[in-house]
């Protein structure tokens, strides 16, 4: 795996969306349709608002992609302000030009959340593969949300969130721990392990732990986003704090500062 440790989130922002918009140009000119992973959650918003820079700015175009969500909550109606597929059409795909009938995620407002979580395996199946799945962390190593314990070989499916998750996403709930669902639909670890790139970003000492665990650690499922180990092309993007923790972090930016002109994300 590649880890790229920057000075500030914003430099995380643009390599992510470098790498993003790298990965959707080039599967656009293999001419076959492209799909996006797109991950909620704050990690990720310097990216996005990139990406809608170079889309207003530059004409970085979308036309032809779907975008496919990591997780969704369950039990939440649909068309909730904070259920993650109104949550991505806010912070991203509506101002991306992205139709909302191709940004799928799993149906957390079904009558039956495991039938969902089969339907969303088998759409995903059908659609893909990804060509880019942006990714953040949680503080326990959680990706997705495959909290700890998870199998590195899972499906999609239904989860149960530990309650240091439902602390930490209260805020979106007006901090209101009691308001944050329980039950969860999330892609598997094997799931997420399809991606043809895995782009995980992470800013802020909050994460640092969790970080050093993912990419240093050994494979476990006791933090399950050690499973980019196992992919052949995961990026992992993050800034000097959350890399704070990083013991091979001088060989990172030696790498860093010695990539061939032609390499890439
Ligand atoms: C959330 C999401 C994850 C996200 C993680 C970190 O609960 N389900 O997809 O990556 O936790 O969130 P944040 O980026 O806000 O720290």
């Amino acid at each position: 795996m590649e880890v790229v440790l920057l000075p500030t989130p914003e430099d995380c922002g643009r390599v992510v969306a470098d790498a993003v918009a790298g990965s959707v140009l080039a599967a656009l000119a293999g001419g076959g349709p492209v799909v996006l992973g797109l991950a909620t959650g704050s990690s990720p918003l310097l990216a996005y608002r990139e990406l809608l820079r170079r889309h207003r700015e530059e004409g970085l175009s979308f036309t032809g992609v779907q975008a496919f969500l990591l997780d969704e909550y369950v039990g939440l109606p649909a068309g909730h302000p904070e259920s993650y597929r109104e949550v991505i059409r806010r912070e991203l795909t509506d101002a991306l030009g992205l139709d909302p009938a191709v940004v799928h995620g799993p149906d957390g407002s079904a009558a039956d959340p495991l039938a969902a979580a089969r339907d969303y395996e088998r759409r995903l199946l059908a659609a893909g593969p990804v060509a880019v799945q942006v990714l953040g962390i949680g503080a326990n190593g959680h990706l997705g949300f495959n909290e700890p314990g998870s199998s590195l070989a899972s499906r999609t499916r239904v989860k149960t969130l530990t309650e240091q998750t439902r602390r930490d996403n209260a805020r979106f709930f007006g901090g209101d721990v009691d308001a944050v669902p329980r039950h969860v639909l999330t892609q598997g670890l094997g799931t997420i392990l399809g991606a043809e790139h895995l782009v995980l970003v992470a800013t802020g000492e909050g994460k640092a732990a969790a970080v050093a665990a993912a990419v240093e650690g050994p494979l476990t499922a006791s933090c399950p986003a050690s499973v980019l180990q196992l992919h052949p092309h995961a990026t992992v993007v993050v800034d000097e704090a959350a890399g704070s923790g990083l013991a091979r972090a001088a060989h990172y930016r030696y790498v860093l500062g010695h990539k061939l002109a032609d390499q890439g994300w």
